[in-house]
């Protein structure tokens, strides 16, 4: 628990993306940390002083000239009793401040004087964030070692607009504290990974497609444990419903050989971890167009056709990774499917799991696990899909250790 007794000094300022700051506030709490909310006059048009101090369970701190706050110089010692700064939202309009170095009003004041990392998490319309102006502000701040987290692409709340200026999620930006907090060890530091996840979509025509039940939450989780453990990592993901891992750079892929090309570009690289649920045969020729049910016509055949074989393509590459690790999702015969596959597909380790519908492992939160390896086969007891790509994080740290 990396933010088990932090202070969090928490500025929010004057977006719409205020509402998300109050669970934001419960997120940082819930893991152990205290909150001290700092509130612009802007952010108090859209969250209340009182929701916000109530959640923090702390004094909400709204007034530079405040005769209360300020008799022992509130705002520097606010600057300075805590171990990172978090701004959610950040406006356009205080990151101009910062870029520079107003203080006319506590927030700004407090991110001048302070000595202590701040993680900006933007939120604003597209042509806010795209604006000449807010560009170069965005660049003088990269270059003074102020953090970001964000902004996303997507739907805007108040404007039935879309495009970047989405302000990170509550568990993003929490993760993202943790990231600049952590001091643990960084085993993996130095090296690259690419881990695949989530199942791939195979075209029948522009609205049918062939997938499996794959959730991607494992392939997720490992990408995230390596990147903890240090890693740079590219995680190549099939269409799933769960969010991105902070931390780490995903690309998003639909089919096979979108996966494949992916991967190969990725290259090279320390370590693969293949765990999508790769499908192993298309449709040999998707329509371009919808297939109709006309009456009085024979039921259409789907002829299918051999996909790339990433595992094996990784596994043989010149450009091999020192680390090559493979998924085996099977239903029957788990362990000597899992050996053959090791072989076959040069790969030096099978995660083998026994992905049955009674396991409900398939889909699921939990997984139980083999490692297959030349030295033989490890059972692993039943975890949290998060516990099993911990310990295969640390699993791989010291096999690379070793050499
Ligand atoms: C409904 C509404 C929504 C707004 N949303 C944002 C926003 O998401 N991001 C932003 O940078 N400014 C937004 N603004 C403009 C800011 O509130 C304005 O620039 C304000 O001066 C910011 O003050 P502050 O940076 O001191 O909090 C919004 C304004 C209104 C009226």
């Amino acid at each position: 628990m990396v933010l088990g007794g932090k202070r969090i000094l928490l500025i929010i300022s004057g977006g719409i993306a205020a509402y998300k700051s109050l669970d934001l506030i419960r997120r940082l709490r819930e893991r152990g940390a205290s909150v001290r909310p700092v509130m612009t006059s802007g952010a108090q048009q859209f969250v209340t002083p009182l929701a916000v101090g109530a959640l923090a369970a702390d004094h909400v701190f709204t007034d530079l000239f405040s005769r209360q706050d300020e008799q022992d110089v509130g705002h520097i010692r606010l600057a300075r009793e805590c171990d990172v700064v978090v701004v959610a939202p950040a406006t356009a309009d205080l990151m101009a401040k910062m870029a520079n170095g107003l203080a006319d009003d506590l927030a700004s004041t407090v991110l001048l004087a302070t000595d202590r990392p701040v993680l900006l998490a933007p939120a604003m319309n597209p042509h806010m964030w795209s604006n000449a102006a807010t560009r170069r502000n965005v660049a003088t701040l990269n270059s003074d070692g102020i953090h970001f987290i964000g902004p996303m692409s997507g739907e805007m709340a108040e404007s039935r607009e879309a495009g970047m200026g989405r302000m990170a999620e509550p568990l993003d930006i929490v993760a993202a504290a943790e990231r600049l907090l952590d001091t643990s060890p960084k085993p993996l530091a130095g090296r690259k990974a690419i881990v695949t996840s989530g199942p791939t979509h195979e075209p029948i025509d522009p609205v049918r497609y062939i997938a499996n039940r794959s959730s991607g939450r494992q392939g997720h989780a490992i990408a995230s444990a390596l990147a903890r453990l240090g890693a740079e990592v590219t995680l190549v993901s099939g269409p799933v419903t769960i969010a991105d891992p902070a931390g780490v750079k995903t690309i998003h892929v639909e089919r096979a050989e979108d996966m494949r090309d992916a991967v190969l570009t990725a290259l090279p690289a320390d370590i693969a971890v293949m765990v999508a649920a790769v499908a192993d045969w298309r449709v040999a020729s998707a329509s371009d167009q919808k297939i109709k049910k006309n009456p009085g016509e024979s039921i259409p055949t789907l002829a299918l056709t051999e996909n790339p074989d990433i595992l094996k393509t990784i596994g043989h590459h010149t450009l091999r990774p020192k680390l090559v690790i493979g998924f085996a999702a099977e239903t029957q015969d788990i362990d000597s499917n899992a050996k053959n596959k090791l072989e076959r597909k040069g790969a030096d380790m099978i995660v083998a799991n026994d992905v049955s519908p009674a396991t409900g492992i398939m889909g699921g939160v939990r997984n139980r696990v083999r490692i297959v390896t030349h030295d033989g086969i490890d059972q692993w007891p039943d975890m949290a899909k998060e516990d099993v790509a911990t310990k295969l994080a640390e699993l791989i740290a010291e096999r690379l250790r070793r050499g």
